[in-house]
């Protein structure tokens, strides 16, 4: 199954954003993946609008945002104009879901869904209709350096499971380590966001170490 890479760029060096993208969009990296926080719905502030533009002017590669806010819907129109082709929202972030993921697709953008470590497969099925990306948080949203959630694996299954009833590639975000992408890779898992367990902050280089994880 083809893994799709995806940079969490969170974690980049932000003295030097444009080399950074410039330097993983040349390693092979498949989708940049940006973390947006309101410091409500998680405890922490890290992306906005302009770094999304800023990403999306340096790569012709996919760009995602990662909505970790209250109420998305009634913003994912300013990151779409900012440039961004796939957005996840947290179904326990948003009263109107299926509204929301509708009109991201209505305006020829991918609609994902970002499933907190909480949240069951029974709590969101009726979701995955409108979803052709399903990431499961492998750790708590709001911080890169975490412990990978054990549990989760078993949510993986379960997801792995429906895949083909609903057209979705299944996703990874938190922790994702090497040992973590070949694991649940079996499992059925095709994408994964690259933080500080397998990417950022390594003595190689990113056109060193994207291939390596791909060939994983
Ligand atoms: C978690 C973030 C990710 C990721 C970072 O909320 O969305 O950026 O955890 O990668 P790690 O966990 O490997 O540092
Ligand atoms: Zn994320």
């Amino acid at each position: 199954m083809e893994k799709l890479l995806c940079p969490s760029m969170m974690c980049a060096d932000y003295g030097r954003l444009a080399e950074e993208v410039k330097a993983l969009d040349r390693a092979g990296s498949d989708i940049f993946h940006c973390d947006i926080m309101d410091g409500t719905f998680v405890p922490n502030i890290t992306m906005g609008l302009m770094d999304v533009r800023t990403i999306r002017s340096y790569t012709d590669k996919k760009v995602d945002v990662h909505l970790m806010i209250e109420n998305p819907g009634e913003k994912v129109d300013w990151f779409l104009d900012a440039g961004a082709d796939i957005i996840y929202i947290h179904p326990e972030s948003e009263r109107y879901v299926v509204k929301t993921l509708a009109h991201i697709k209505e305006r020829g953008g991918e609609a994902g869904i970002a499933v907190n470590p909480d949240t069951g497969v029974s709590g969101i099925t009726e979701l995955l209709n409108l979803c052709d990306y399903v990431m499961i948080m492998t750790v708590n949203p709001g911080f890169s350096g975490q412990k990978f959630i054990e549990f989760t694996k078993k949510k993986l299954e379960e997801l792995a499971g429906l895949k083909a009833e609903y057209g979705f590639r299944l996703m990874i975000d938190g922790a994702c380590s090497p040992e973590i992408i070949k694991e649940t890779g079996a499992l059925g898992v095709e994408g994964f966001v690259l933080g500080t367990s397998a990417l950022f902050g390594k003595e190689q280089t990113y056109a060193e170490i994207i291939p390596e994880l791909r060939r994983l």
